[in-house]
């Protein structure tokens, strides 16, 4: 039986929280710099694109009152930009096992924002887990350590990392990145980690609406070509939806190891995100590079929105060294040519 949405959700904030995190945001930063030697400059994870595209947000007319926060307080329609990538700091091919993230930007939002507050944007960055497999942002950070080095240093690094866990983790780490993916127009997309809203907290998702086919990706940019081809033929159109914290055991906020069941606690849609179609003649010129040089981040938030849970808060210290070090664009404020065509 659900538990109706709950507002007794309660953060642990650790006092050495700033210089563990600053640690592991140069940490990132240095796998970064020493790929910028061999490679293009680009960010320290989620290195590798697949598109950047404009979109539109719409927020529904039957939000329930509980989640009636900022923009999602009234019916309204936002434009986006968004980004799918693999996760992996390096420049690898798509059939490589890799996390597959997409991150979105609406832009128009009003209200105060967290980090730059005068700021038009909202962002939501998500990939195809509904948990994750490490206990702490350490662990998260200590295995991009480890599988960026060399290959035969990877295991006794992770041995380091994680000692007697590393089975278990592996294990989950396996099962999320092993899942045959063959169009990223076809999976659900997770926040994985929670957020504030309001006075509640929530998990959110990007759910396909029509279920994709595509056949099986066997060459180094297969989910770039198959996403262009399939935007050519048709728009694509996502739920997005939210998930609200209901109690400390079942739908934890600083342990992210456990995923929030929908029997405990179902998913609400509220809003609708449309990527059109793209037109025979391609992409407005120079949108691709733009989204490239954009900064997505959970903190890129309204007040009532802040990210929750240790592995959030490391990455309010990753997101900003990692785009200062590749000298990223500032937040877009909506007079971009592309939202405003004559
Ligand atoms: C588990 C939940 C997480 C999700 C859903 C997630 C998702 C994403 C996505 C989709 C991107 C690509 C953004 C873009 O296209 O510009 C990204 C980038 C990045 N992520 Fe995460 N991430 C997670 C956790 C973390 C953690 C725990 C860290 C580090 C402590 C981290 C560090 C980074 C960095 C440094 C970038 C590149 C930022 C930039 O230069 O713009 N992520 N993440």
């Amino acid at each position: 039986m659900p538990l109706p949405p709950s507002t007794d959700w309660r953060e642990t904030v650790g006092e050495d929280e700033t210089a563990r995190f600053d640690a592991l945001a140069a940490t990132l930063a240095g796998i970064q710099r020493a790929r910028s030697e061999r490679h293009p400059m680009g960010r320290a994870l989620h290195y590798k694109p697949h598109a950047g595209l404009l979109a539109e947000f719409t927020v529904h007319d039957d939000v329930p009152t509980w989640a009636q926060v900022g923009i999602f307080a009234a019916p309204g329609r936002f434009p986006a930009y968004v980004r799918y990538s693999n996760g992996s700091g390096a420049f690898q091919p798509d059939t490589e096992p890799d996390v597959r993230g997409i991150a979105v930007k609406l832009v128009g939002v009003p209200g105060t924002k967290i980090i730059h507050p005068d700021a038009k944007t909202q962002d939501f960055l998500a990939i195809l887990s509904p948990s994750v497999p490490f206990a702490t942002p350490e662990e998260f950070v200590g295995l991009v350590q480890a599988v960026s080095g060399h290959k035969l240093l990877a295991l006794p690094r992770l041995l380091g990392h994680f000692g007697l866990r590393l089975g278990k983790v592996l294990g989950k780490l396996k099962e999320g990145l092993g899942t045959r993916v063959d169009s990223l127009a076809a999976p659900t997309f997770y926040s994985a980690l929670p957020i504030r809203w309001g006075d509640y907290a929530v998990k959110y998702s990007f759910v396909p609406a029509a279920p994709a086919k595509a056949d099986r990706v066997t060459t180094p940019d297969g989910y770039r070509d198959e996403l262009a081809g399939r935007l050519a033929r048709g728009g694509l159109s996502y739920a997005f939806r939210v998930q609200p914290y209901v109690d400390p055991a079942q739908t934890p906020v600083e342990d992210n190891t456990v995923e929030w069941l929908e029997a405990d606690s179902p998913w609400v849609t509220v809003a609708t995100l449309d990527i059109p179609r793209v037109e025979a003649d391609g992409q407005p010129e120079g949108l691709a590079d733009f989204v490239e040089s954009l900064v997505f981040d959970p903190w890129h938030a309204p007040t009532e929105f802040r990210p929750l849970g240790a592995m959030q808060r490391a990455r309010n210290h990753a997101y900003r060294d990692s785009s200062i070090t590749r000298g990223a664009a500032p937040e877009p404020d909506g007079t971009e040519a592309w939202l405003n065509p004559s």
